[in-house]
Parts: structure tokens; C-alpha cells; sequence
């Protein structure tokens, strides 16, 4: 069941994505994602007026590295000329993909217009779409919601105005604009959006289990899952989808290996951001690593502490020295029974 599936000229190795996620994922997280066999990483969402007026900070977000490739590079924005030349940006900086932002529901995005808000007016947006497509020859992907209402309407019709325009594939987060993240995600819109259009469809939402993403694919025939929250507290995910894809069980994954990839992490992010700020970052990211693992909360409350690359790794394996033992003796415990 594993498919290559082509986003314009590029060839994905099978049908795995990484959610974009603001504040997540950067490049150390991307390239943990790549190395559990997700085949396509996407930048968190980038501001195209930030881009475009070379705000520094936004400018950072466009780093990309050769080993996390491809990636996709996500702008939001609605101005078509300038969303055209942000894209223009992103693929010279070599964004193997640029995707749109038609999903962000965060109210400050909407109120300015971008994000969901794009879905309210196709007009509009498929001037928007005609401007980006005639701008840059990258493969061009959305992303968007179910739309304002929970029928699914507005998404089939935008993807079918993007289809029109030349865009090369559509992710699809089957939730309303007004339901943030509550509720659950209605795949059904997927299966109308994959009826609907001949381009690579996309499904997202509520892959959380290995065995949602096999299920997602099945039950509404898209070409590819992306996974988001799913994949922060396991980056792994991607090997065990891959796996299953392939017909074969979901690797277990074992304690040195989930040990050594959380010490390259935090490796990459202090190459990536300099040893202070890393070492803030790894305060609460470290913690999203470890969730339903054992002594999970003391360990959030160690990574309090880190203020040092040395710090953080003593912490981080000692952690797992210490879960070690703790299996052991529940072994032991179970053998002894
Ligand atoms: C912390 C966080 C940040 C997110 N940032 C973005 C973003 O920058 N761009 C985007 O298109 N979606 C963003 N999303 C939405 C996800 O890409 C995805 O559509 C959503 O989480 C549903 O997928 P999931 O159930 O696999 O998490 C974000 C989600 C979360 C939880």
C-alpha cells in the first residue's frame, strides 16, 4: 500500500506529511520528523508582509536545511502581490514546495483577513491563487478548513478553484472556521474534496493512533495523510505508519532510540539557536517527547532547570537510565507473577 505520490515534480517516497505548526516546527523538529521516514516537512506558517519587509524575525523562519529536504514553505498573507513575491522569496531560498494558508481560524489572523478567512471570498482568493501560480514555478499547495459551515462546501469549491488555477495538490483539516480545534474532524469532507478534484488530495485531522492514518486513507481514499499534534508527542509516528503501510506491524519503539533522537534534538536546536535560547526552548519542548512515558511529570519539572547544552542531555539520559530500570522491574514484576 505504499505510494509515491508526485506534488508537481516532486516525488514524495511514500504518503506521510508533517503538519505545519506554529511555534513546532523548525528545522530540528522537521529533520526529526524526516529521519522517522515522514516524507515531506512543512515550515511553521511564515508572514508574507514580514517577508517581504525583512523583518529579521520572520526572515528566521525561512531557514531550511539540505538534510530535511523537501520541505514545504507555508506563507500567509492576502494581498496577491504580495503573497506572488513572498513566494518568489521562499522558492529562491529553495522552498521545495510553497504552500497558502487558507486555515488558520486564530481570531488576530482572521480580523486581519488571511488564514480562513481567504475561504469567504473565491473571488478573491482565485486572484490570489492566479497571482502566486503566475509568480513562481514551485510546486504550489493549499491549505484550508471545511470552510464556514460544516457542510464542506466551501472547501470542495475552493479546491476546485485551485485545481483551475494550477496548484499541484490540497491539504484539507476537516474542521469549521468557528470550531478551532474542538469537536472531531469530519473526514467526510476529505472524501468530497478527493471526489470533487483530480489533483493529490491531503487529509488531516485526528491522526493520532499508527492505525488513523491507514484508516484515514481508506475510509475517504485521499492520497496522503498530514499529521499534526499527532506527531509531537510522537515523531516516531512516521515509521509506524510506514510500517503499516507496507503491511508489517508498527515498530515498538525502544527506549535508546527514543533517547538518542531527543538528544540529537536538542543538539540541532542548540546548533540551530545558539545554547541560551535552545536551552529555554527545550524547557517545555523536551516535555512533549515524553508524554504517556513513565516519571513523564518529574521529568517535565526537570527540564525547568536547563540552562546548558551539557545540562539537558545529562538530564535527558538520565531520564532514560532511570525508565530503563523502571521496565525492568515491571518485567520483572510481571515474570515473577
Ligand atoms: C500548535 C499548533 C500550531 C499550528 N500551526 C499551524 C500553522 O502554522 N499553519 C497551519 O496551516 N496549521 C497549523 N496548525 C494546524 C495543523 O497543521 C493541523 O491542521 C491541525 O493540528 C489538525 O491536525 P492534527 O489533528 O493532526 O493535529 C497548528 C496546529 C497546532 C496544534
Amino acid at each position: 500500500m505504499t505510494r509515491q505520490i508526485n506534488i508537481g515534480p516532486v516525488t514524495l517516497e511514500n504518503p506521510t506529511i508533517l503538519a505545519p505548526m506554529a511555534g513546532i516546527t523548525d528545522v530540528p523538529f522537521r529533520r526529526m520528523a524526516r529521519e522517522n521516514g515522514c516524507a515531506l516537512v512543512c515550515s511553521e506558517m511564515i508572514s508574507a508582509n514580514g517577508m517581504i519587509y525583512g523583518q529579521e524575525k520572520t526572515l528566521a523562519y525561512l531557514t531550511m536545511s539540505d538534510s530535511e529536504k523537501p520541505v514545504s514553505i507555508q506563507i500567509f498573507g492576502k494581498d496577491p502581490a504580495i503573497m506572488a513575491d513572498a513566494a518568489a522569496m521562499a522558492a529562491g531560498r529553495g522552498a521545495d514546495i510553497i504552500d497558502i494558508n487558507f486555515g488558520c481560524s486564530v481570531r488576530k489572523i482572521l480580523k486581519n483577513g488571511y488564514g480562513a478567512a481567504l475561504m469567504k471570498d473565491l473571488s478573491a482568493a482565485t486572484i490570489l491563487l492566479e497571482t502566486v501560480r503566475s509568480a513562481v514555478s514551485t510546486p504550489l499547495t493549499i491549505k484550508m478548513r471545511s470552510g464556514f459551515d460544516a457542510s464542506g462546501e466551501d472547501a470542495v469549491a475552493l479546491a476546485r478553484i485551485a485545481e483551475d488555477c494550477g496548484v499541484d495538490a490540497v491539504a484539507i483539516h476537516p474542521r469549521t472556521v468557528s470550531q478551532l480545534f474542538r469537536g472531531r474532524a469530519d473526514w467526510s469532507v476529505i472524501t468530497a474534496v478527493k471526489k470533487a478534484i483530480s489533483i493529490p488530495v491531503i487529509g488531516n485531522g485526528d491522526i493520532v493512533q499508527p492505525e488513523d492514518a491507514l484508516d484515514m486513507i481508506e475510509k475517504t481514499g485521499c492520497d496522503a495523510v498530514m499529521i499534526g499534534r499527532g506527531a509531537v508527542s510522537n515523531p516516531w509516528i512516521f515509521q509506524q505508519v510506514t510500517a503499516l503501510l507496507k503491511s508489517r506491524p508498527a515498530p515498538d519503539i525502544h527506549l535508546e532510540e527514543r533517547c538518542n533522537m531527543i538528544l540529537r534534538y536538542v543538539k540541532d536546536a542548540m546548533e540551530a539557536y545558539g545554547e541560551t535560547r535552545a536551552a529555554r526552548m527545550m524547557r517545555s519542548r523536551l516535555g512533549w517527547l515524553v508524554k504517556g512515558m513513565p516519571h513523564a511529570a518529574r521529568f517535565r519539572e526537570d527540564i525547568k532547570q536547563i540552562e546548558t547544552h551539557s545540562q539537558a542531555t545529562e538530564i535527558v539520559s538520565e531520564y532514560f537510565t532511570r525508565i530503563g530500570k523502571h521496565m525492568e522491574n515491571e518485567r520483572g514484576a510481571i515474570h515473577a507473577v
